[in-house]
C-alpha cells in the first residue's frame, strides 16, 4: 500500500473502506491500536507521577475516566490522517499495553511529532527505543512523512537519549518554554528528516 493511499484521507469522510490502522511488530514488541479494553491499563500506568512531571500534558493525578476518553480518539484520528497512536505490547503479552507511543501528523506539510511514554516497571530495557525507530520507519516508509519531529522538557535527558538512539538530531532550545506545575521549563527540540 502506498503512503498516498495512506495520506489521502478525507477527515470529514469516515467509512468502512477507510485503511485500518496496522499493527507493527519489531524484535521484543508489538505496537497496535489502543482498544476500549485498555483504558483501565492506561489509567493504572498513568497514576505514576514521573510520567506526569516529564511529560507536558499528562495530568497528575490523571483523572478518572481520562484514559477511555483519550482512547476514543484515536480511531478518528487515524481515519483523518490527523495522528497514528499505537499501545505498546510486549510480543509475550499483546494484550497488556507496558506503554504509548505515537505521531501526531501535519498531513499539510508532510511532518509529524513523535510522543511517547513507557510505564515505569518498563524503563531502562531499550523498549522505547525499539517502539520509536519502529514508528519513525512506518512514518517515513507508510505514511510518506517527510520529517518527524520531538520535543521533550531539559530535566528529561532519559527521551533526549532515546531520541539520539534512533538518529535524531537537536534542531533548538528555548528557554522557559512552558510552564509545568508552575515551573518554568526548558524545552528541546530533535528532528529528522527523511533522506
Ligand atoms: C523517557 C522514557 C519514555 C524512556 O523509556 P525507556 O523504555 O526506559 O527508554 P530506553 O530504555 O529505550 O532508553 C532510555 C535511555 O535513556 C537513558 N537514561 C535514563 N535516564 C537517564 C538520565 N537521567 N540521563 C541520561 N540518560 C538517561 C538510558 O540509560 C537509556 O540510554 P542507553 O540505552 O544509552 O543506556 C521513559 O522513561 C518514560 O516514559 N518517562 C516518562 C514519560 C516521558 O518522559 N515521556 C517523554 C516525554 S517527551
Amino acid at each position: 500500500m502506498s503512503h498516498d493511499e495512506y495520506l489521502s484521507f478525507d477527515s470529514t469522510e469516515l467509512s468502512e473502506e477507510a485503511i485500518p490502522q496496522p499493527n507493527l511488530t519489531t524484535e521484543r514488541l508489538t505496537l497496535r491500536p489502543f482498544w476500549e479494553a485498555d483504558a483501565e491499563q492506561v489509567q493504572s500506568l498513568l497514576q505514576c507521577r514521573e510520567i506526569a512531571a516529564n511529560t507536558i500534558s499528562i495530568e497528575h493525578p490523571y483523572p478518572a475516566g481520562a484514559a477511555r476518553i483519550w482512547i476514543n480518539t484515536h480511531q478518528k484520528k487515524w481515519q483523518g490522517s490527523e495522528a497514528a497512536i499505537f499501545a505498546i505490547c510486549e510480543n509475550t503479552n499483546t494484550h497488556t499495553p507496558v506503554g504509548a507511543i505515537g505521531l501526531e501528523i501535519n498531513a499539510k506539510h508532510e511532518n509529524a511529532e513523535l510522543g511517547y511514554w513507557i510505564g515505569e516497571s518498563w524503563w531502562g530495557r531499550g523498549y522505547c527505543t525499539e517502539a520509536a525507530q519502529a514508528l519513525v520507519d512506518f512514518g517515513f516508509s507508510t505514511l510518506g512523512l517527510k520529517k518527524i519531529h520531538a520535543h521533550f522538557m531539559a530535566k528529561n535527558p532519559a527521551s533526549g537519549r532515546v531520541l539520539r538512539k534512533i538518529g535524531m538530531e537537536k534542531e533548538g532550545h528555548m528557554k522557559s518554554h512552558i510552564k509545568k506545575w508552575g515551573i518554568f521549563e526548558d524545552v528541546i527540540f530533535f528532528g529528522t528528516v527523511r533522506s
